[in-house]
């Protein structure tokens, strides 16, 4: 883009078109085939994925354009709900083992703009980026505003959750989740592994949940891997908590009846990278969840994406579109996806 002079301009067009393409350029297309079922989809953290509009998933911690957008949204929720942030009483050296691994991790990955330096016998936090500069206390809850949850949910996009390991299970005793698709973090906390998985279809027959236990209780410390998830939404709302579901479910319902255009700028494909570590100090399971979304009419600038997405949606069994709420207008979205193909039957 430049005008006749030769400089660059920067309309607000072209500043959304850049920041258009860098969103589909790092989006992390979960299909790898033109069908989709549920698996313990588990992979070694760290490893780039080439995707056919660029790549994600080089660090564990990704820091993009909605930075700054999602933090302060995060913020807004905490205050409105302060439940979304459930920390059990045994569950503290969790949260500093958490705030400190990932805190080092920002610093690692963005040098230029992060540090966490040791000052006597304080630590000190720079984030750039936000334009702070935090002291705290290692292990002292009332030096950090939000405690180290809290705090951590405030550089980081992800939502987070930590398991303990006891009694031969995984417990989900701690979280800050703001951005959770269609479950309650305050209802879950404090359930075992199977349990949060309970609503579920399919899982627990096939043997999934168990077995992804059975790997998570096995892994040692500093070990990092990732799967992803997927679902859908209208419109780039993040937060579709169990608590907000008057504000989202109506959308859900109402979509299917929007014309054509309206319904592939509003409907997002949804898309949570979870990372999954074994931290080193305290033992703790730590789960990271972090959602992205396109929509169909950005998704669709990739044809192949579109196609693959298209046959997904199509084939995907009723049990498995209905658990996760698109029953109403997934066969409008296929259709919208796959024009040149014959109508999805009902
Ligand atoms: C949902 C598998 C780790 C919490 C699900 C779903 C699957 C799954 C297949 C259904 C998703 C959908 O259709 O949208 C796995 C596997 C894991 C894993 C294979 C590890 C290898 C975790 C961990 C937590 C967690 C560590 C932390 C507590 C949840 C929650 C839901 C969910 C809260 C939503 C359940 C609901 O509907 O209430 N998981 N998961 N998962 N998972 Fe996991």
């Amino acid at each position: 883009d430049r005008d006749p002079g030769g400089g660059p301009v920067t309309t607000a067009a072209a500043r959304r078109s850049a920041a258009l393409s860098s969103r589909i350029a790092g989006f992390p297309f979960p299909f790898r085939a033109d069908t989709y079922r549920y698996s313990t989809n588990v992979e070694p953290a760290r490893v780039p994925v080439a995707t056919e509009a660029g790549g994600w998933g080089g660090g564990i911690l990704d820091i993009d354009g909605e930075y700054a957008a999602e933090l302060a949204e995060r913020e807004r929720i905490l205050a409105a709900d302060p439940t979304r942030l459930t920390v059990l009483p045994h569950m503290g050296p969790a949260c500093w083992d958490a705030l400190r691994t990932l805190l080092r991790e920002l610093a690692a990955q963005h040098p230029d703009v992060m540090e966490l330096r040791r000052d006597g016998d304080e630590l000190v936090w720079r984030n750039e980026l936000l334009g702070i500069e935090q002291r705290f206390r290692d292990g002292d809850d009332d030096t950090l505003p939000g405690g180290p949850l809290g705090f951590l949910g405030s550089q980081i996009q992800d939502d987070i959750v930590l398991l303990d390991q006891r009694e031969g299970s995984l417990w989900a005793d701690a979280g800050l989740v703001t951005f959770a698709a269609d479950w309650s973090l305050h209802f879950d906390v404090g359930m075992r592994f199977l349990e949060v998985h309970g609503p579920v279809p399919r899982v627990h027959e096939e043997g999934v949940i168990s077995r992804a236990e059975r790997f998570l209780m096995r892994l040692q410390p500093g070990q990092e891997y990732r799967r992803t998830n997927w679902t859908m939404s209208v419109d780039r709302r993040l937060d579709q908590s169990t608590e907000v579901y008057p504000l989202w479910g109506r959308d859900r319902r109402l979509i299917a009846e929007a014309p054509a255009d309206e319904l592939a700028e509003r409907l997002q494909l949804r898309v949570e990278v979870q990372h999954l570590i074994r931290l080193g100090a305290s033992g703790a399971v730590l789960f990271l969840i972090r959602t992205y979304l396109l929509s169909l009419a950005e998704l669709a600038q990739v044809p192949a994406w579109r196609t693959r997405f298209g046959r997904v949606l199509a084939e995907l069994p009723d049990d498995m579109a209905e658990y996760k709420g698109l029953t109403r207008f997934r066969r409008a979205a296929a259709d919208w996806l796959l024009p040149d193909s014959c109508p999805t039957p009902d």
